[in-house]
C-alpha cells in the first residue's frame, strides 16, 4: 500500500466551490469537483488535515474504487477485486451503507448486503480465515453509491459529520448547521479586524464560526474522527495535524464580534456554547430586539439568519422585522449586510435590492442568501 490516497470531501448542494477552495488552501492541487463532492489526491496526513480543517465540508471519505455494474454478480466480483485489506484489518467491524440513483441495481439493501459479502470474502481470502470474521475491532463505514450504473466504493473517515465541532452543548429552535454557518461567513468579505454582528444569534452558531475563522482555529480541534481508530493509519498523522492546528491558530488576533437576540434564553445558550468552544470572552453577547440595533462604527458586517415566517400567522411580524432592519441599515451605507431567509419577498420589506443573491439550502428549506455590499 502506498501513502497516496484519493479523498472525497462531501459538500452540501451549492457549497462545492467553498469546499474546493478550502481543499486548495490546504495545499492540494489535483482536485476535481462533482455534484456534492470534491475529489482530490492526498497522502495519509491529508486524511487528518482535511478532517481537522475543512469548515464547510460535511465529511471526508477515502475512495476505494469505481466501476460499472449492471448485475449483482458484477457488483460482487468487482467489489471483491478491490484491495480492502489495505484498509481493513481482520477484525474490522464492517458497516455498509448505500444509495442508488438512476441505476439498474436499485435495491439498496441488496446492494449493501452483496458489498458486505464481497468484502468479507476478500478479507477471508487475504487473511486466510476459514471461519466467520469476528468483527470485534474498529468500525469501518463503507459506502456503496451507485449513480447511472457507476459504483463508487468509499470508506468514511469522519464519523459524526464535520458540523459536529464539539462545542454545541445547547441549541435553540432552528439552529444552523455549523458547516452552513461557516459557509455564510466565508461567503462575505469580512476580515477579522472589522466589526461583525449577528443580531439573530440563537445558539450563537454564526458568531462562534466567525470567531473560529477570525482566529484561524481549526474547526476539528475539539473532536475525534472515526479514522483515528484505524489500525493502518499511523498515529503520527493525527499528532501532526493537531500540532499544525496549534501552530496556525492566531489567538492574538483581536476580534469585534457581537451576537444578539431578542431571547434571553438564546443568549444564555449562545454563551454556554461559546464557553465550550473556548471563545466566551472573545464574543460580546447581548439580549436585544433587532429594532434597537444601532451600529457603533461607520463600517461593519451584519450577518443574520432571522425567522423566515414560514407559518402564515408569523408573517406580518417577520415582515415588520425585515422592514425595521432595512430602515436602520440604510443610514449605514458602509455596512455590508448578509441575510439568509426563505421569505420570497425579503427585499421588498427590507427596502433595498440586494447587490447579489445566492440560492442555498438550510436543511431541506430553500433559501436565498441576500448580500448587500457596503459602500467603499
Ligand atoms: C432562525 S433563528 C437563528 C438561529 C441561529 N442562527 C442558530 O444557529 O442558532 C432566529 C432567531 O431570531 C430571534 N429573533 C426573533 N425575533 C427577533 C427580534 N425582533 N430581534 C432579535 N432577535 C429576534 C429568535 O429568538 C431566534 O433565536
Amino acid at each position: 500500500m502506498t501513502n497516496q490516497v484519493t479523498l472525497i470531501a462531501t459538500a452540501a448542494m451549492g457549497l462545492e466551490g467553498l469546499v474546493k477552495s478550502e481543499v486548495k488552501d490546504l495545499g492540494y492541487t489535483d482536485i476535481q469537483t462533482e455534484n456534492g463532492k470534491i475529489i482530490y489526491k492526498a497522502d495519509y496526513l491529508g486524511i487528518a488535515r482535511s478532517n481537522m480543517w475543512l469548515r464547510t465540508a460535511d465529511r471526508v471519505k477515502v475512495l476505494i474504487g469505481e466501476f460499472n455494474a449492471y448485475s449483482f454478480d458484477e457488483l460482487f466480483e468487482q467489489t471483491k477485486a478491490m484491495p480492502f485489506e489495505d484498509w481493513l484489518p481482520e477484525d474490522a467491524f464492517i458497516h455498509v451503507v448505500g444509495k442508488s440513483h438512476k441505476s439498474t441495481l436499485y435495491s439498496v439493501p441488496d446492494c449493501q448486503s452483496i458489498v458486505k459479502k464481497a468484502i468479507v470474502s476478500r478479507l477471508q481470502d487475504q487473511y486466510n480465515i476459514y471461519t466467520r470474521l469476528d468483527e470485534s475491532g474498529a468500525r469501518y463505514k463503507i459506502e456503496v453509491a451507485i449513480l447511472k450504473d457507476k459504483v463508487t466504493l468509499s470508506i468514511d473517515t469522519t464519523g459524526s459529520g464535520l458540523h459536529k465541532r464539539g462545542y454545541r452543548v445547547e441549541q435553540g429552535e432552528a439552529p444552523l448547521k455549523e458547516t452552513l454557518a461557516a459557509s455564510l461567513v466565508k461567503l462575505t468579505n469580512w476580515t477579522p479586524e472589522k466589526p461583525f454582528v449577528d443580531p439573530f444569534t440563537g445558539s450563537g452558531t454564526i458568531a462562534i464560526e466567525a470567531a473560529l475563522i477570525g482566529q484561524n482555529i481549526a474547526p476539528g480541534f475539539n473532536r475525534e474522527f472515526s479514522a483515528e481508530e484505524w489500525a493502518f493509519l499511523p498515529q503520527s498523522i493525527w499528532n501532526q495535524a493537531l500540532e499544525e492546528a496549534e501552530d496556525l491558530a492566531n489567538y492574538d488576533q483581536p476580534l469585534d464580534i457581537t451576537g444578539s437576540d431578542i431571547s434571553h434564553q438564546a443568549i444564555e445558550m449562545a454563551q454556554n456554547n461559546a464557553m465550550e468552544a473556548g471563545l466566551v470572552d472573545l464574543i460580546k453577547w447581548k439580549q436585544m430586539n433587532v429594532k434597537d440595533f444601532k451600529p457603533k462604527t461607520d463600517v461593519g458586517y451584519l450577518l443574520g439568519n432571522p425567522p423566515y415566517g414560514e407559518r402564515l400567522n408569523d408573517r406580518p411580524e417577520v415582515e415588520q422585522l425585515y422592514k425595521a432592519l432595512g430602515g436602520i441599515m440604510k443610514d449605514y451605507p458602509k455596512w455590508s449586510v448578509y441575510i439568509m431567509t426563505a421569505h420570497e419577498n425579503f427585499e421588498n420589506f427590507y427596502g433595498t435590492k440586494a447587490s447579489k443573491k445566492r440560492k442555498l439550502f438550510n436543511g431541506f428549506i430553500k433559501t436565498d442568501y441576500y448580500q448587500f455590499f457596503g459602500k467603499k
